[in-house]
């Protein structure tokens, strides 16, 4: 049975480290291979977006993953991996952040991090890319995102140092990982990541999937990550995926 132990392979440029990192995956690579970037020059994010990854402005990491936990389980690795850089950014920084559903990572309501898990087909079975970008300097965006994105330079007002974050992040998320596939490790994800996010219970959003959105007030998780949201006429509705925006009163 294989355990995570974390290689790390660095790249000047990539396209994206997460499609390094399936390709290595495809070949046979050992779970626990991580590939660090300074900079993507076609960095993916959620919902087929594109990852801006300026040179030297973010973390940009990848691990391979072969988890022996049942696939329907597997968004719980994203939101493991939420939690594992929110500890990460208050170990290295002090910095206090908040979580998104699903994955997130915000500062002062600015998302800071973000999170895309892929799977991929492999000889050794079906394996899963866990794809991370953190702002490290306000440079990882354009200026006309400053009003939703932020860095760790902005949040801390110092220049971070990635080799830090990176060895808190590899070692949070090794922990957080094993603790998933152990006992009860779901429920402890699900406990651990409603200790650290605001929008897990009793947060007015409005979430967005193609055509349809939804507006309500979130109500804790399903058993295997799902959000449930209270609809404005009582109706619980159960997301798998979409956009989550916070209401403010103005909104309302
Ligand atoms: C999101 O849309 O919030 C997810 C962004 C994930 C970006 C990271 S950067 C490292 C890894 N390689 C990629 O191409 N994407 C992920």
């Amino acid at each position: 049975m294989s355990e995570f132990d974390p290689q790390i392979l660095r790249f000047d440029s990539l396209p994206s480290t997460n499609l390094e990192a399936a390709r290595r995956a495809i070949e046979g690579a050992a779970e626990g291979l991580c590939v660090v970037a300074s900079e993507q020059t076609a960095g993916r994010g959620r919902l087929q977006r594109q990852w801006i990854s300026p040179k030297g402005a973010g973390l940009y990491f990848s691990v391979v993953l072969r988890p022996r936990i049942h696939q329907g389980s597997w968004p719980l690795i994203t939101l493991a991996a939420s939690i594992a850089v929110h500890d990460a950014l208050i170990e290295a920084y002090s910095l206090r952040t908040d979580i998104k559903w699903p994955n997130d990572v915000l500062s002062n309501s600015r998302k800071l991090c973000g999170i895309l898990a892929e799977t991929v087909d492999t000889t050794e079975g079906r394996a899963l890319v866990l794809g991370i970008g953190i702002n490290l300097t306000s440079s990882a965006f354009p200026p006309e995102m400053q009003e939703i994105a932020t860095s760790v330079q902005i949040e801390t007002g110092a220049v971070p140092d990635l080799e830090i974050i990176l060895r808190h992040l590899t070692i949070a998320l090794e922990r957080r990982y094993e603790m998933l596939q152990s006992g009860r490790g779901g429920e402890e994800i699900l406990r651990e990541w409603s200790i650290r996010s605001s929008y897990a219970r009793g947060k007015r959003v409005r979430v967005a999937n193609g055509q349809e959105v939804l507006e309500g007030t979130t109500r804790g998780l399903e058993s295997d990550g799902a959000l449930r949201l209270e609809t404005d006429v009582g109706e619980i509705r159960i997301v798998r995926t979409g956009d989550v925006t916070e209401l403010r009163t103005l909104d309302v």
